[in-house]
């Protein structure tokens, strides 16, 4: 969990400006690298199945006792690991969002992030400098070894968690029978729309190796016969026609307002009359307090380092939408989706 300063403190930092705030990002910096140092040593595994003392874990985890314990009283420090009665145990915290299997996909989300933070973000000021990038976002992650499907399945992880919510909030006329999910990747969310509404045909369009993650959770859920994976650069394609819902989840963000709107002309000519498309995205939004506001603010910059993208705002959202002839925009959002938001709109 990161620092949280007590009244006294944050007194100290925020109002009086008396202490130097700065260091609480490199808290934030040194608490990122020490839980990414647990989940490669495996600690929060070791201990969701059994709370162990120092000498068991040194033996479990082959460690060196003096270093082992240090992290231990790092990850203590920031609210990750308890020690009672000599046993370490994961906290409720780090037992709900990391170690159930459920949540988070704190496995895969530390193998993406420590590549993330080792090989792109160090660009930064050259992006800036120049507006060009030594890289594309996607064919770097195609061309390391695993980290493509670890990307996917970070992903995998969080809609999981949203995606019953995004689910039940598009609501589609009765008996929809065609889905598109654009750049649909691990194939989550058109799984869901399958399993709620059982005369749906989906497609998936996405890179090959993108849907080789999404092709494994399509036969998992014994979706086989209903799901299409098409690979595909969806700029280089006719999508089809007649559809009753087209996704762009986690999409829009890649792109500037103007490509956005030519994205949304495609999705608006592959609808059937009455037809939505529904967007699932971080924006910007006055209902948000000032950590999440604050978050989207360091993710914006980082999809343009990334990929020359950007968070948007709900009156560009809609200015975007009704450029391309969709009508009746609504937004929906809870504090569940961490600053993501919904929005559908009708052909
Ligand atoms: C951030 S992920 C979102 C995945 C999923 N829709 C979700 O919301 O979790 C974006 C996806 O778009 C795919 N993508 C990006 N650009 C694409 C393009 N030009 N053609 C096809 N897929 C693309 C990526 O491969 C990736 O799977």
């Amino acid at each position: 969990m990161p620092i949280q300063p007590n009244f006294l403190e944050r007194f100290a930092f925020f109002t009086l400006n008396a202490a130097p705030t700065p260091m609480l990002d490199l808290a934030g910096a040194l608490g990122y690298q020490a839980l990414s140092t647990a989940v490669r040593l495996n600690l929060f595994n070791t201990l969701q199945e059994r709370p162990s003392t120092l000498p068991e874990l040194v033996q479990t985890l082959n460690c060196q006792e003096r270093g082992l314990k240090h992290l231990l009283s790092a990850l203590a420090g920031i609210g990750y690991v308890v020690a009672k009665n000599g046993r370490y145990h994961n906290t409720t915290m780090t037992e709900k969002w990391f170690t159930d299997g459920t949540m988070l996909d704190l496995n895969n989300a530390v193998t993406c992030w420590d590549a993330f933070l080792r090989d792109l973000w160090p660009h930064a000021p050259e992006v800036i400098q120049s507006g060009e990038r030594p890289y594309n976002f996607y064919d770097y992650t195609a061309n390391q070894p695993g980290l493509s499907h670890a990307h996917q399945q970070m992903m995998f992880g969080n809609a999981n968690l949203n995606a019953p919510d995004v689910t039940s909030r598009v609501k589609l006329p009765a008996g929809p029978t065609r889905l598109l999910d654009v750049g649909g990747g691990h194939g989550a969310y058109t799984i869901h729309f399958c399993q709620e509404h059982p005369n749906l045909q989906a497609t998936i369009l996405d890179s090959a190796i993108a849907l080789e993650t999404a092709q494994q959770h399509v036969d998992a859920a014994g979706l086989d016969g209903r799901v299409q994976l098409q690979p595909a650069d969806i700029w280089q394609i006719d999508w089809g026609q007649e559809y009753d819902l087209i996704l762009l989840f986690n999409f829009i963000h890649h792109y500037d307002q103007e490509t956005n709107v030519k994205l949304l002309h495609k999705a608006h000519a592959a609808l059937k009359p009455g037809g939505q498309v529904a967007i699932f995205d971080q924006l910007e939004s006055k209902q948000f307090g000032s950590a999440i506001s604050g978050l989207l603010q360091l993710i914006s910059l980082m999809y343009y380092l990334f990929a020359d993208g950007r968070i948007f705002s709900r009156d560009e959202m809609r200015q975007m939408l009704g450029t391309a002839n969709f009508s009746n925009i609504q937004f929906f959002t809870t504090p569940k989706w961490a600053g993501q938001s919904l929005v559908t709109a009708v052909k």
